[in-house]
């Protein structure tokens, strides 16, 4: 008998037998593109510590997502940065609030564009947390009336999907309910459910304008050392209504991804955030990496954990690089 009979390499000697037996192919319409949107005419305003992302006012949001779109892109995540936070943060509920607006516009110049909207209060909160804040800590069961009235709001501009990211306990059932009493019981919740307490979102918060003004969200996120956990988080939304379970971030956390995804009978969603972006392009501005083939890599990683859907500001610029035959996926 010689040795080795089993020879892995024999479906590796090139690219047609490589394709044949590929386990995970990266596929463009799984992919989500997040916006982040502004009050007033003609801005787009450069994140800084997020290179080729922008606030955008809702008229150059349109040409933009029109663009996208004709590249293949065919949902969007939208975050507002609204003109003026309180301590409620009201305009989060406002029929003519800047996510709302936006909703409307990109629904009737793009109306095949899938819109999810986030619900979270700490882009619109005076300090940055992602409820209502009662003596110093952030109020569990008075944020969720708040949370359902904003899921409504934007449901009513006509929203496609509804993405709760504020980690109250009990938010989706609340959003389910407000959501079904006014009749929308055809559009889904994609619940951040296992989100932790990150240090990857600084670069987002900067885009967002929405860092905590006090403490941190500890006392709401999750504990990244934990993940059995992020199971019962998962378990706790589709019992409350949940349509898509996320776990957030997604590179740090793809051990996670794949637990959720043996257990869980939903659709499960990744979230590569804002920091995992920027190391990317911070690393690509440098030379040190070579940035297309970094993140198809990235992406199909976490594809092959087993998110169905991921969400990344990678989307349209792959989609690009897809266009011009820079990458293959
Ligand atoms: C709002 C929210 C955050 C992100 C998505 N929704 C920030 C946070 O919780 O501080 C982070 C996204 C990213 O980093 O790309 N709660």
């Amino acid at each position: 008998m010689f040795f080795p009979v089993t020879r892995l390499r024999r479906m590796r000697s090139n690219r047609t037998i490589r394709d044949m037996v590929a386990e995970t192919k990266l596929m463009p319409e799984k992919l989500i593109q997040p916006y982040f949107v502004i009050f007033g005419e003609g801005k787009k305003i450069p994140v800084n510590s997020m290179p080729e992302v922008f606030q955008y006012s809702v008229d150059e949001l349109i040409p933009e997502i029109k663009n996208a779109f004709a590249l293949g892109l065919r949902s969007v995540l939208l975050f507002g940065i609204p003109e003026k936070k309180d301590e409620a943060g009201s305009s989060s509920r406002d029929g003519h609030g800047v996510v709302q607006t936006a909703i409307a516009r990109i629904k009737a110049e793009v109306p095949e564009m899938y819109v999810v909207a986030d619900v979270c209060l700490c882009e619109y909160t005076s300090h940055g947390h992602c409820g209502l804040i009662l003596d110093g800590a952030v109020d569990n069961d008075r944020t969720l009336e708040l949370l359902g009235e904003m899921a409504l709001s934007f449901a009513r501009s006509g929203a496609d999907m509804i993405a709760p990211s504020d980690m109250m306990d009990g938010r989706v059932g609340m959003i389910r309910q407000a959501l079904d009493e006014a009749g929308f019981t055809n559009v889904p919740i994609m619940s951040y459910s296992a989100k932790y307490s990150s240090a990857f979102y600084g670069p987002f918060r900067e885009a967002a304008g929405s860092a905590p003004q006090f403490g941190d969200r500890k006392t709401y996120q999750m504990d990244y050392r934990n993940a059995a956990e992020a199971l019962r988080e998962i378990d706790q939304d589709l019992e409350e209504g949940a349509d898509i379970v996320m776990i957030k971030p997604a590179l740090s956390y793809l051990d996670v991804v794949a637990k959720v995804k043996a257990e869980a009978k939903a659709p499960v969603a990744a979230y590569n955030v804002s920091g995992e972006y920027s190391m990317v392009k911070a690393a690509a501005k440098n030379g040190w990496i070579d940035e297309k083939k970094v993140v198809v890599e990235i992406l199909t990683s976490i594809a092959r954990a087993g998110a169905d859907i991921i969400i990344t500001y990678h989307a349209k610029e792959l989609l690009e690089w897809i266009k011009h035959e820079e990458v293959k996926l």
